[in-house]
């Protein structure tokens, strides 16, 4: 057995050999996020050296590392193949954020399990996803690799990614390891800017931030990765609180714990001492392995002479590096995922596209369609314009590092295949994404995703403006570069660029009926968009099926079903925004501004598009609301069943939401919370009756001891299809 196997294994293995496999390195052939690269890999892997490498693809290159590795090292360990496999390996799937606004955790698997079939075929067993942390900061870049602000809708997210990578079974050749990320509150950020301090309560972390984490870790996850930010003032790579006592004692997790970047060497910064020290600390913390920086690898075996750290710190890391090896059925067979007529079977076939462009569809938002104009007919003239129209640079969306812009098919494209025939699509591009090349240089560094038109602003509105006066509707495809979210690409302002405001006012003003298309990885403040425009279509950057999916929805091939799973603010100054509020003890009256009240000068509490929104083509009206019980014991449970009749003219999909809201509690609570939700199909004019149940551990939490139950008292619930439900009824538990 593996403990059998692990322990006849480390009694061969010399102490440098241990430390050994708790070095991760890239030898540099993809994107860096960082500034530091792993240098001698081929020696370091024939000494021992290295436990794991990513930045490797291809049955080719990947057999020859690790045939070194297995023999031409002394003990002949393989090594684990990892990479950033965010939203699909090279059928690229539309960005997390996306994904989650489909509310549907099957097609969410299924994306997974098809990343993880190409990314094994490519030789990569071992994936630094999903990314679970939530956040309430849309001016953070990365708040477009998770699933948006709410733990409940976070877990099971979390849940469904973990078991598509994984499915169960690591042992086979077309599962991956999972990496949970980032450990933990990296969504927290202060202000949104990367990378920086987090500090906040435990009541908070364990209500509010750590549910997906926890998912993970229940659903088997076999591996952590640390943040880079600090934890209640210890670096999370650092912390033993975080590390052992929470995600290893209190939860039960097994795996291995891998850094971030280079981000126990950054605890130099974070001002915990030296590169011996902190890397000391983060193995004693609980981290068992070392990305890139290798503190581990040059300064153990000292700490270790001095005392700092002890031989069975050491061995507990090396262990449970060796038994996720074991667990991937590395040591029956170490060549297992490189198999040269695996890429050409597995990667990109058209059954994979097919899934992509129905998530992608799936994904996208409406939120606003006056007088029904969208979706549109399949005749007539389309001004097609804007920057985001004919940009294959721009729609695969953030962090896709395993994917290719050339395989992407752009908006103009997709309008092309849906309607080519039958629609007199004028196409200018209108505006720049930017106009600004400071801020150009800035998104470009990992390759061209702004490009400025050197036609003057005038000139390219002008253009636009032709198009849109011979044409019976305007469709302007307008918001950010791929590279605008993402890591490191915080923001203060989070509206259009100057360029595209321009762009959209002087098309509102031809008065041609007015389709806005706002592509990005982040909520925006698009209120004017919104006021000026007939309808408005979130669309995220949807991955390679970006614009056949688009032109899907806009002609009505798919009705829309897709709801916002991060608040969309008025303006910069409302965030951190999210729907879970506490009341305060002066709750603002109504929507208006009332002195000594919990409110704004300037502007209402509300936001501009609330969590859980989304229209449809069709319509949903909810009706008859009923518990089956009005009282509710620790070991029973309640049905909550509502009626949603479809009113409209298309059939169409529904995410039904669940919020409870507990009345008195020992703690303040939100005053409402997700506690359920179902995507439902309803062909039109048909009725479908939804049920749900609630067991007491559902309305369970964290209290100042940080003890976890459910307090008895009075509970409403509200089922709706926003997180403003208004439908409500009350129970209570005994
Ligand atoms: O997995 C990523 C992480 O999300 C950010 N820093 C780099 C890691 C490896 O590429």
């Amino acid at each position: 057995d593996m403990d059998a196997f692990v322990n006849d294994l480390m009694s061969k293995m010399t102490i440098q050999e241990k430390i050994g496999q708790l070095n991760l390195v890239t030898p540099g052939g993809g994107i860096l996020t960082g500034s530091v690269v792993s240098t001698d890999v081929e020696s370091k892997i024939k000494n021992g050296q290295v436990g794991g490498i990513f930045g490797v693809y291809g049955p080719e290159k990947t057999r020859q590392a690790q045939k070194l590795a297995v023999e031409e090292s002394r003990l002949g360990i393989p090594m684990l193949f990892g990479s950033d496999v965010i939203h699909g390996y090279k059928t690229t799937f539309p960005l997390p954020l996306g994904l989650a606004s489909s509310w549907d955790m099957e097609l969410i698997e299924k994306t997974a399990q098809i990343a993880a079939k190409e990314a094994t075929a490519d030789g990569i067993f071992w994936n630094f996803s999903p990314m679970v942390d939530i956040s309430r900061d849309p001016r953070w870049g990365r708040i477009s690799e998770g699933s948006g602000e709410d733990p409940y809708l976070g877990s099971q997210i979390a849940r469904a990614m973990v078991k598509g990578y994984q499915q169960d079974d690591l042992t086979r050749s077309n599962t991956m390891m999972s990496t949970v990320k980032h450990f933990a509150l990296y969504g927290a950020s202060e202000a949104g800017r990367d990378y920086n301090t987090v500090d906040m309560s435990r009541l908070r972390m364990f209500n509010d931030y750590f549910p997906p984490y926890k998912a993970a870790v229940d659903e088997g996850v076999g591996c952590v990765m640390s943040s880079f930010n600090d934890v209640d003032g210890v670096p999370a790579s650092g912390n033993k609180w975080l590390l052992t006592d929470v995600l290893r004692n209190q939860w039960g997790f097994d795996g291995f714990v891998v850094s971030d970047y280079t981000s126990v060497n950054e605890m130099i910064a974070h001002g915990m001492g030296d590169l011996q020290a902190v890397s000391a600390l983060a193995l004693k913390a609980g981290l068992d392995m070392d990305m890139v920086g290798e503190g581990f690898l040059t300064t153990l075996e000292k700490s270790l002479e001095e005392g700092k750290v002890s031989e069975a710190d050491i061995n507990l890391a090396c262990r449970r590096v060796l038994e996720a090896k074991y667990k991937l059925g590395l040591f029956d067979d170490p060549y297992r995922y490189f198999d040269d007529a695996r890429p050409a079977k597995d990667i990109l076939t058209a059954e994979n596209r097919k899934v992509a462009r129905e998530a992608a569809a799936r994904t996208m938002v409406l939120l606003k369609n006056e007088e029904q104009l969208l979706p549109l007919k399949k005749s007539g003239t389309i001004a097609l314009v804007g920057p985001l129209v004919d940009s294959r640079n721009n729609m695969l969306g953030t962090w896709a590092p395993t994917g290719e812009t050339r395989y992407a098919v752009t908006v103009k494209e997709g309008f092309e295949n849906v309607v080519g025939e039958s629609v007199n699509v004028l196409y200018a591009r209108g505006a720049n994404i930017s106009d600004d090349p400071e801020f150009a240089a800035k998104i470009n560094v990992f390759g061209p995703k702004i490009e400025i038109d050197e036609r003057s602003p005038e000139a390219m509105i002008n253009e636009a403006l032709a198009a849109a006066k011979k044409a019976d509707v305007v469709v302007a495809v307008v918001g950010e570069a791929t590279e605008m979210t993402g890591e490191s690409s915080s923001l203060t302002d989070i509206s259009l660029p100057e360029c595209q405001k321009k762009l959209v006012r002087a098309l509102a003003k031809t008065g041609k009926p007015l389709v806005v298309v706002n592509m990005s990885g982040r909520p925006m403040t698009i209120g004017e968009e919104n006021e000026l425009a007939d309808a408005l279509l979130q669309v995220w950057h949807a991955g390679v099926e970006t614009g056949n999916a688009l032109a899907d929805v806009i002609f009505g091939d798919y009705n829309p079903s897709g709801k916002l799973t991060a608040t969309f603010p008025r303006n910069v100054g409302q965030i951190p925004i999210y729907y879970a509020l506490r009341n305060t003890g002066r709750p603002q009256d109504g929507e208006q501004f009332t002195k000594f009240k919990s409110n704004y000068l300037d502007v209402s509490n509300t936001p501009l598009f609330p969590f859980g929104y989304g229209l449809s083509y069709t319509r949903f009206e909810y009706k008859e609301l009923v518990l089956d019980k009005s009282t509710l014991t620790n070991t029973d449970e309640i049905k909550v069943s509502v009626s949603v009749t479809n009113t409209g003219n298309f059939d169409g999909e529904e995410v039904v939401q669940l919020y409870v809201r507990d009345e008195v509690a020992s703690i303040t609570l939100p005053l409402r919370e997700l506690k359920g939700f179902q995507k439902v199909f309803i062909p039109k004019g048909d009725t479908k009756e939804v049920v749900f149940t609630l067991r007491a551990g559902d309305l369970a939490f964290y209290h100042s001891d940080l003890s976890f139950s459910a307090e008895p008292g009075e509970f409403t619930v509200f089922v709706g299809g926003d997180s403003n439900a208004s439908l409500s009824a009350k129970f209570s538990l005994e």
